[in-house]
């Protein structure tokens, strides 16, 4: 082979290994194999003295031309690598920064504090009802004890549907139905929404929702009502939380209260706050399922969700709960 066919097979070679080196560590090997002070340009250069002597402008040029070609190679190669290795500063983003997190959505606030005060009633051997939003007035007033024409019926104070179909102004219909479908022993609590015309402002909703809760049994006595209260209370807002429970009236209950919390302000001041009402079940409420209210007593009670949820997190308006504003719920 001659002295200009060995060049152009470097030259070939040479361009192979350099494509398949992926790092700089093989790019510094292929330089010391082709560039270095022992490598292969410089041999072909002491392989001159070899050539006849007619050949030897010629074969001058071409060892130049194939330093001149093996340095290009090598540098272009070396600004690709720089560029891909090390682009630290791209257009003002600086790629050495953490990368911003997607934004995965999660669960409402209310659904998640619905979830926990499930979790916390189920610990006490409740479980989980639900009834319909749209309701009839057997479910809504009669059963509970609501008599025609008693101010809660006020067409102006209801959704009515028709005259006989509603939106629910209350989760007491769920112990209705429940207690319509199975017989005591019932432990059931039932959360969900209800629907009143209220008009809308920092404490008031037109929907919002509550947690009804009944437990039927021989011998259920206010004591059990008071423990589980008291013991939910402490569950949701902390054990350091008092309850008090203050004499009032419901037409499903006798006798009736209404449950308050003692509040912990960070400011260090205390205020009680009512969370809802609650009492033993009126023998009348029994006796329209069928229950045999001589042989059995109750408890029932219903929570206001968005208050809970309010106080517990310090938000200063219920409407916050509802506008879907992102930037307010991402903080749960
Ligand atoms: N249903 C009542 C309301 O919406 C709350 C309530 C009071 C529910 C006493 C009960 C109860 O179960 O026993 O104002």
């Amino acid at each position: 082979m001659s002295f200009f066919d060995d060049i152009q097979n470097l030259i070939a070679q040479a361009r192979q290994e350099l494509q398949a080196a992926r790092d700089p560590q093989a790019l510094e090997t292929w330089r010391i194999r082709y560039l270095g002070l022992k490598g292969a340009v410089k041999s072909a250069m002491q392989k001159l003295k070899d050539v006849p002597k007619a050949d030897k402008p010629a074969a001058g040029k071409a060892a130049n031309e194939l330093k001149q070609i093996l340095q290009q190679a090598f540098d272009s190669a070396l600004a690709a690598f720089a560029s891909v290795a090390r682009p630290r500063v791209l257009a003002g983003v600086d790629v050495t920064l953490p990368g911003s997190r997607p934004r995965i959505g999660h669960a409402h606030v209310l659904s998640q504090t619905i979830d926990q005060i499930c979790e916390i009633f189920g610990r006490m051997g409740f479980t989980v009802a639900y009834g319909p939003e749209v309701e009839d007035e057997r479910h809504n007033f009669e059963a509970l004890n609501i008599p025609a024409h008693h101010p809660a019926r006020d067409v102006l104070d209801n959704f009515y549907i028709d005259e006989r179909t509603m939106l629910r102004s209350q989760t007491s219909t769920v112990q209705i139905r429940v207690m319509e479908s199975q017989q005591p022993p019932v432990r059931i609590i039932a959360p969900g929404r209800v629907y009143r015309p209220d008009t809308v402002d920092a404490t008031h909703s037109f929907m919002f929702h509550q947690v009804e809760g009944l437990y039927v049994d021989e011998g259920v006595s206010m004591a059990d009502l008071k423990t589980a209260l008291d013991q939910f209370c402490k569950a949701y807002f902390g054990p350091d939380v008092r309850t008090r429970f203050r004499p009032s009236f419901f037409p499903f209950t006798e006798p009736s209260a209404e449950v308050d919390i003692e509040f912990h302000y960070d400011d260090g001041r205390k205020a009680w706050i009512e969370l809802g009402g609650c009492g033993m079940v009126d023998p009348n409420v029994l006796e329209a399922v069928g229950y045999d209210s001589e042989r059995y007593t109750g408890y029932a009670f219903g929570l206001g969700i968005e208050r809970m949820v309010m106080r517990k997190h310090a938000i200063p308006d219920i409407r916050l709960l509802f506008e879907s504003d992102v930037r307010f719920l991402h903080q749960f």
